[in-house]
């Protein structure tokens, strides 16, 4: 089969899937309160996850990320878990992994652990119990560390996310520095991103730039920084003192467009190329008119993947790229 390649020349390796849109929390630069979540009838099935999954695994991605929402608040998510776990067995997919809040970590580590899941980021933007209760509004910092815990009793490597929120956790920056490099955890800190919704007291006040953050850290600690790249927004430091790793994720200062090798599948099939575009692709539509057909999905995937990057993006050396795999596209009759 061949592999999916972006207008970039470079392989589409790495695929993140929400499950849901649904979650336990409501985290204020999240969520309202009161959500309106999509009806059960727009959601992939699990059965429609897994083909297109595996359609995208049979076509070269070798990282499949679980996201939601919060992923395993979907009912029987294990047995999707389960299906994609095949792929590990046959060695197609190299890492099945998740983000998850943490909520349900307590139930579900050991199996994710069973199936060959070996790392999980857990989002977690602070260590004050009642600052937590606040934030995430529904959630309780207890639970989280509970499944935190059991996540690595189970062999899981944890990855904490914090977002950045000035006023909220600047006073904890060295208190999650501290505290993950105690427990043994990674630690990624993601600028906060505008969204809707926000409620009164959430508004772009919350802004935290991740270059003050890394300034503040900078005053205690020696910072290397590191070479790897995920192909995402996220930049990695060791501090000299502590051997730790620390990762920065600045979605709205840089455009990543350019070194990209993922795309996003959102729970209802939208195909989304690029972070920072809006451009997407319906996958579900093929899906369902063609029920136990690959052949329609992977088209539809390819012609998403082979759409041109738009405005100062367009140079010669794309072009000709991207006429390759054009020609891949009406051999296969996208
Ligand atoms: N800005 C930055 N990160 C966000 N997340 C959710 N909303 C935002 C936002 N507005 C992150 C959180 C969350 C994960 C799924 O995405 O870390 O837990
Ligand atoms: Fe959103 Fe994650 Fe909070 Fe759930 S836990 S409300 S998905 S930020």
């Amino acid at each position: 089969m061949m592999k999916l390649i972006d207008p970039f020349a470079r392989p589409i390796s790495y695929l993140r899937v929400s499950v849901t849109d649904r979650c336990d929390f409501r985290c204020t630069y999240c969520m309202a309160e009161h959500m309106q979540f999509l009806p059960k009838k727009e959601l992939l099935t699990l059965e429609e996850l897994d083909r297109l999954c595996s359609a995208f695994v049979g076509m070269g991605v070798e990282k499949l990320r679980i996201t939601g929402g919060e992923p395993l608040v979907r009912r029987d998510i294990m047995t999707f878990f389960r299906a994609m776990a095949r792929h590990l067995d046959s060695g197609a997919l190299k890492e099945l992994t998740l983000t998850t809040n943490g909520s349900q970590l307590a139930r579900f580590a050991a199996d994710l652990a069973a199936i060959g899941v070996r790392r999980v980021n857990v989002s977690l933007d602070t260590l004050d119990a009642e600052k937590f209760a606040r934030i995430t509004r529904w959630g309780r910092l207890p639970q989280v560390l509970d499944g935190i815990r059991a996540a690595q009793q189970a062999g899981l490597r944890v990855k904490i996310n914090a977002v950045a929120l000035k006023g909220f956790n600047e006073d904890e920056l060295f208190g999650l520095v501290d505290w993950c490099g105690a427990e043994g955890h990674d630690l990624t800190f993601i600028e906060v991103m505008p969204m809707g919704d926000l409620g009164e007291e959430n508004r772009l006040d919350q802004y935290w730039a991740l270059s003050d953050l890394r300034a503040r850290l900078a005053e205690r600690f020696t910072l290397i920084d590191l070479a790897e790249r995920t192909g995402g927004p996220a930049r990695y430091v060791r501090l000299e003192e502590t051997g730790q790793k620390i990762g920065f994720i600045t979605p709205l200062t840089h455009n990543f467009c350019e070194s990209c090798n993922r795309v996003r599948l959102t729970c209802t099939g939208e195909l989304y190329m690029c972070l920072g575009q809006e451009d997407m692709a319906d996958l579900r539509a093929p899906l369902r008119a063609h029920p136990g057909e690959d052949a329609p999905v992977e088209q539809a995937i390819r012609a998403a993947i082979a759409r041109k990057p738009k405005g100062h993006d367009f140079d010669y050396s794309r072009q000709r790229v991207a006429g390759q795999v054009s020609r891949h596209m009406s051999h296969t009759g996208g």
